[in-house]
């Protein structure tokens, strides 16, 4: 039975400008010529648009999230605040706290000068092997387009644009440009464009990205999705921006409902676009059409002269502020997934000596790589927020345990001298052809990126110059990452000089992940060596990234291990930081392994055979690989959580905080299990073959138990279901208000995520064998028992087929719990006709 529109979950109706600003935005579109009017499809450099004076419109200014703002400079000296990695945004099921974040990052837009975020991407994780994995929330519809909703409205009131992206079926990276996306309609629709759908009915997004790949034949900034359902079903009036390089045809993509080609100036629009109009390929109104709509997206962003900004330019929060909401939700998306015997939290005041091991402790990972990628203010690792924590009382020791990090890191600190400025970094000098200098400057860091950069487009030649001092005596390696012409001196002799080709065709990917080139060094401690490294720039290369790197000596893998040992078994607890390297995770490939890198399982096994508490925090956006798990007392997975890592490690493990993450995707015991897992096209496909089968509903199918469910996390009380209600019948299209009855069975006030998943026993109709249908937070003292009202939307009784949504009148059975396998209370709804 088909369901009406209006009986669907959301609102149809596009958001319409007052009268006045639609009339402006018509008089300046009927002020411009034909040129004008396709100048402004495509940006004008990397990160803006084209003013255009006449009309009184300034240039947009847009820049990547979705865990900061980086703002138009890829510079250390630029920094920006750096929030937690989407997986740990999701696992804080949290949107009131998504709308806090939101609108820090509308501030933070707005001190660096930017217009629109280029964020959140929606994308599902179907795989875990996906490249972005960390930079998605979750592998569930409901909640990625909840969590989704709430970042675009915190962001959208402080008068900045949001993007939600990559529409659509950007799942993974592997062959992203082209591949060919398989799948039918109905996963379509109920999975990967849900949440495109929640966000643009909740939040109304003034853009949406179009993704790289195609979907079932067309690539997607030429796909007829862009029309139906973006903008026809669901009223989106926004500005449909290309993906960074996606446009890539004229008058395929002027005819498609794409609006905006980035980057610019060079494109497939511009003087082909103006000829195609006029020879009637592509009609006038078409680029009518999109030009309003940038108009109309320039009003609201405060960029038309004469019109008020949709919402007025919030506050600055003080650094402070930003800070506390940086560690507020870090802690909030930590996920407990094992506490043994209640490890955690720790008694202080039991404690003198901690041991803090692994790759991750003295130098953990707050971001994933990739575009998503920014310059942090600081980074606070979990050694220096636990010493912090525990004062000077308690002897808190760290050894590494294993090495995970291979090849160059930029060189940065105290190994380097700036030779002219005597600060520590590096002094670079931009030449002309003719080799004078016509600009230089001191940077902190010897990794370089410019993009559209005035410096790099003037230069024939950069040339970084540092001072590099061996703290032990021993083997190091220097050299560069990059791509194009090099010369390495080290104390005015030649190491190298040489060409380096390209190893991939992803410009993104290669300009964050280029190859490397490298010599050894042998040092004595305290030698000092000066290295000049030269880069002839390709004439009219739009963007130069390098870095001057270096690799120091390191112990061997057995000595590292038996160190950390040690310093465990001495010690009265030890917290072991494990994770994944940015070569792993990342933008541009996928993942070959959901392993984690080097000998890291063997390091926490053999800690946790001699240590008397061994904790286990997990540092990578998405799911590992956890073989060692009951072997230890404590698992926390702390994702990519952003500046305040060590302080909200500090948080959580200490008890000042309850860890308030609940997982947002299926954690699996063994690659094997996984339902979904490939994510390589064959022929240029990938098809989605298992229909609406991912993440828990698939591994619910398969009746396989992971290691850690969907939904799944501890807090520090427990927490029981008493009880659901629910009404024995609702007509289609009328939401069902449900109560779940739930008590905090533990010793302290705690914060829990009720969850209520659907199920249809005897269907006529394929489905899930669950689905999350709705869920919510309750806040509980010990000892209290709450009804927790959960609202399911008539969205989760909806299936799509024959083009429309349907419903199947009948008993669907209600169930609530902690997770997508500890469902402990049952209710049944007979789903009447309308
Ligand atoms: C990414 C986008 C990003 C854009 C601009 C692309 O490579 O896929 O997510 O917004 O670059 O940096």
């Amino acid at each position: 039975m088909a369901v009406a529109d209006s009986q669907s979950a959301h609102p149809q109706k596009p958001d319409h400008l007052p009268e006045a600003v639609e009339r402006r935005v018509e008089d300046a579109l009927a002020a411009l010529s034909l040129e004008q009017k396709v100048r402004l499809l495509t940006g004008a450099d990397v990160w803006s648009t084209h003013p255009e004076p006449a009309i009184g419109l300034r240039r947009i200014v847009v820049s990547d999230g979705p865990v900061g703002v980086r703002g138009e400079q890829w510079d250390e000296r630029d920094p920006s605040v750096c929030l937690p990695s989407p997986t740990a945004l999701a696992a804080t099921w949290d949107e009131p706290l998504m709308e806090r974040v939101g609108a820090l990052l509308a501030a933070e837009a707005r001190r660096k000068g930017v217009d629109v975020v280029l964020a959140p991407t929606i994308n599902l994780h179907r795989s875990p092997l996906g490249g972005r994995h960390f930079e998605c929330f979750s592998e569930d519809p409901l909640l990625t387009g909840r969590i989704g909703a709430a970042y675009v409205r915190g962001l959208q009131a402080g008068g900045v644009g949001a993007t939600p992206k990559h529409y659509v079926a950007n799942d993974a990276e592997t062959e992203r440009f082209t591949v060919d996306v398989r799948v039918d309609q109905r996963t379509l629709r109920e999975l990967y464009l849900a949440p495109f759908e929640q966000v643009v009915a909740e939040a109304r997004p003034w853009l949406v990205m179009a993704a790289y790949n195609a979907v079932n034949g067309t690539t997607m900034t030429e796909s007829p999705l862009l029309a139906s359902p973006l903008e026809d079903d669901w009223g989106f009036d926004g500005v449909v921006v290309s993906d960074w390089s996606a446009a890539r045809s004229t008058v395929a993509a002027a005819r498609a409902r794409l609006d905006l080609a980035m980057p610019g100036p060079i494109g497939p629009w511009g003087d082909a676009l103006v000829a195609a109009v006029r020879s009637g390929e592509v009609p006038e109104e078409a680029v009518d059409e999109k030009v309003r709509r940038l108009l109309r997206l320039a009003a609201r962003v405060g960029a038309l002269e004469g019109v008020a900004p949709a919402a007025p330019a919030p506050a600055q929060p003080s650094a402070d502020a930003a800070a506390r909401l940086a560690r507020e939700v870090a802690a909030a998306g930590m996920v407990l997934v094992r506490n043994q015997g209640d490890a955690l939290p720790l008694d202080a005041a039991g404690l003198q000596r901690v041991a803090v091991i692994g790759p991750g402790a003295a130098a953990g990972r707050i971001q994933g790589g990739g575009s998503a990628s920014l310059h942090p203010h600081y980074a606070v690792s979990p050694l220096d927020g636990l010493r912090a924590a525990l004062g000077p009382r308690v002897d808190v020791r760290h050894a590494l345990g294993a090495r995970i990090h291979e090849g160059l890191v930029p060189v940065a600190g105290d190994q380097v001298t700036d030779p002219v400025t005597g600060e520590h970094g590096v002094y670079v000098r931009f030449l002309d052809a003719q080799g004078n200098a016509f600009h230089e400057e001191h940077r902190a860091v010897g990794r370089l990126i410019f993009i559209g950069d005035f410096r790099a487009n003037r230069a024939a030649t950069i040339e970084v110059t540092t001072r590099l001092r061996a703290a032990e005596a021993g083997r190091y390696r220097v050299g560069v990452a990059g791509v194009g012409a090099y010369r390495l001196t080290a104390g005015g002799q030649v190491l190298f000089d040489e060409t380096i080709a390209p190893d991939k065709d992803d410009l993104a990917a290669m300009l964050l992940a280029p190859p490397q080139r490298a010599v050894e060094l042998s040092l004595a401690a305290g030698q000092e060596v000066d290295l000049v490294l030269a880069h002839a720039v390709a004439p009219g290369t739009p963007a130069v990234a390098f870095s001057l790197g270096v690799e120091v000596p390191a112990l061997p893998d057995e000595e590292e291990l038996a160190r950390a040992v040690e310093l465990a078994r001495s010690s009265d607890v030890a917290v072991v930081v494990v994770g994944t390297t940015d070569a792993i995770e990342s933008e541009g490939f996928d993942r070959s392994s959901l392993a984690l890198p080097g000998r890291q399982d063997e390091l926490v096994s053999a800690i946790a055979a001699v240590s008397r508490r061994t904790i286990v925090l997990v540092n990578s956006g998405g799911p590992v690989l956890t073989p060692w798990r009951d072997e230890v007392d404590a698992v926390l997975l702390t994702w990519f959580p952003g500046q305040e890592f060590g302080n909200a490690v500090a948080d959580v493990l200490l008890g000042a905080v309850e860890p308030g993450g609940r997982l947002p995707t299926t954690w699996p015991s063994r690659e094997e299990d996984v339902p979904v897992l490939s994510t390589k096209p064959e022929n240029g496909k990938l098809v989605y073959a298992e229909g609406l089968h991912i993440g828990h509903r698939a591994w619910a199918r398969a009746g396989v138990t992971p290691a850690y469910p969907f939904g799944h996390g501890l807090g520090y009380t427990r927490w029981e279901i008493l009880g659901v209600d629910a009404p024995q019948s609702v007509v289609a299209g009328a939401p069902v208000e449900a109560r779940v009855r739930v008590r905090n069975a533990g010793a302290r006030r705690g914060r829990h995520v009720v969850q209520v998943y659907l199920s249809r026993p005897g269907s006529a109709v394929e489905r899930p064998v669950l689905w999350l249908a709705g869920f919510a937070a309750v806040e509980a003292d010990p000892d209290q028992t709450v009804d927790v009202p959960v609202t399911v939307a008539p969205r989760a009784f909806a299936h799509w087929a024959s083009g429309g949504w349907q419903v199947e009148p009948g008993v669907f059975t209600l169930h609530a719990g902690h997770s997508a396998t500890v469902l402990t209370r049952q209710a049944a709804v007979v789903l009447l006709e309308p």
